[in-house]
């Protein structure tokens, strides 16, 4: 079978947040992308997953054209709750933020308006691909081998590739591993999610520390609600039935003032690992990593999809400079300038997480000190401030 070339600019790998924001940046400035994604269409767009875009995000969307579904479907809420010792506690992020919003609109219908928006405008997607390969990352012609979806191969010519292929993807092991600086945190605990068929119980999202484990409320619609507790990441989802998980989130969620959860048939579960991961070496030769592909966080801040799309506004503008003027030097600069945020990040998902999680693990002396962090965000308006303005997004 004979190999199908093709040429582009910029090559990218994976078409989650990360690989779809970068094509629709580059489009802008008329530099030409080619997509190649492992999954199908159908696949990217029904992957349940985050659900928290800082503001920042949500004025990206709008002022690429992409946000009229999120301005309808999206919840916009104002705060966010802190609940442990069966007590409540109101977090105003607008107010203590100057205006910010926290908005709750889910990653797979962000990744349906990208992929609509980017296929009307006659970008190349190739969906389902196989035996995805690297090759000449350390000269000015690099390429991408792969097979497409009915098996023929192809070799995609560009100037650069960007490396958007998440944590499991092929480009960040492209790079020698003695050349690669790693930094990696794992988590004793995992998240147990569920999406159940039940109207949101309380308006805004809480994030709940109780001795049986973490839980968080989030919903999806009117109709859906999100939910998460704490797990052992070891756990068989099979161990985990809806009556467990329902006793555990009564238990965890509800306060003394006699706060209910509305329960619903769950229609989906699953459970995930927690890690905190960077891959510091961003740039090799003409291969740029971005998102997952170059770090992880824990998901209790809410930062991953964010972190994502970050990076790759940093890498948009070095490339438009590039392709204006021939000027490398923020693509030089292009590990040191995202790294600087995504490290913020990094602390940030750490905090939320240590803090709000239990560990058995842990001495006595350790669970005192999470307690007093989490009086301490409630009763000190500095302590709420800094939390508020990393939740609702640093500037970028
Ligand atoms: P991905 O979304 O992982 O996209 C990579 C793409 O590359 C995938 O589509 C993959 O199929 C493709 N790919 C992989 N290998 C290949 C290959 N060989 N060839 C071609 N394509 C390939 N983040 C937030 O900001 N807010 C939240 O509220 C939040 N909550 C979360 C809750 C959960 C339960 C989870 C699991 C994550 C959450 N996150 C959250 C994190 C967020 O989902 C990720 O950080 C985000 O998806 C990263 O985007 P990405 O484009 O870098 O990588
Ligand atoms: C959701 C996920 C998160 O990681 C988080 O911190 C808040 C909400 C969600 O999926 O709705």
């Amino acid at each position: 079978m004979s190999t199908h070339k093709i040429r582009t600019k910029v090559g990218i790998i994976g078409a989650g947040p990360a690989g779809l924001f970068l094509s629709e940046l580059l489009s802008r400035q008329g530099i030409d992308s080619v997509i190649i994604e492992s999954r199908s269409r159908e696949d990217i767009e029904g992957t349940i997953r985050a659900g928290v875009l800082e503001q920042w995000t949500v004025d990206l969307m709008n002022q690429l054209g992409v946000g009229e579904r999120m301005m309808r479907e999206g919840h916009f809420h104002t705060g966010i709750t802190l609940r442990f010792k069966g007590q409540s506690h109101h977090l105003d992020m607008e107010d203590l933020t100057g205006g910010k919003k926290v908005t709750v609109y889910a990653q797979h219908e962000v990744i349906k308006d990208l992929v609509g928006h980017r296929l009307a405008h006659g970008a190349v997607i190739h969906f389902g691909v196989k035996d995805v390969a690297l090759a000449g990352i350390d000269t000015d012609r690099p390429s991408i081998r792969f097979a497409q979806a009915d098996g023929t191969p192809a070799l995609l010519d560009c100037d650069f590739i960007a490396g958007c292929d998440g944590f499991h993807g092929p480009s960040r092991q492209a790079i020698p591993l003695a050349q690669r600086k790693e930094f990696q945190k794992i988590y004793p605990y995992g998240w147990l999610g569920i999406l159940t068929e039940a109207p949101p119980s309380h308006h805004e999202l809480i994030y709940a520390r109780h001795d049986r484990g973490f839980a968080l409320l989030s919903m999806r619609s009117p109709e859906i609600q999100r939910l998460y507790i704490q797990c052992d990441p070891k756990d068989d989802i099979a161990l985990w039935s809806d009556a467990r998980i329902w006793s555990e989130l009564h238990q965890r969620l509800e306060t003394v003032d006699g706060w209910k959860l509305t329960e619903g048939p769950i229609i989906q579960k699953g459970i995930i690992a927690m890690r905190s991961f960077v891959c510091e070496t961003m740039r090799h030769g003409r291969l740029f990593l971005a998102g997952d592909a170059a770090h992880i966080v824990p998901p209790t801040g809410a930062k991953g999809l964010n972190l994502a799309v970050a990076d790759v506004l940093v890498l948009s503008r070095a490339l438009e400079k590039f392709y204006a003027k021939g000027d490398t030097s923020d693509l030089d600069g292009y590990a040191a300038t995202a790294l600087a945020r995504i490290w913020k990040g990094e602390r940030f998902s750490w905090y939320m997480t240590t803090m709000l999680h239990t560990d058995d693990a842990a001495s006595p002396f350790e669970h005192r000190i999470r307690e007093a962090d989490l009086d301490y965000v409630v009763s000190s308006r500095a302590a709420a401030t800094a939390l508020a303005e990393n939740y609702v997004g640093l500037p970028i």
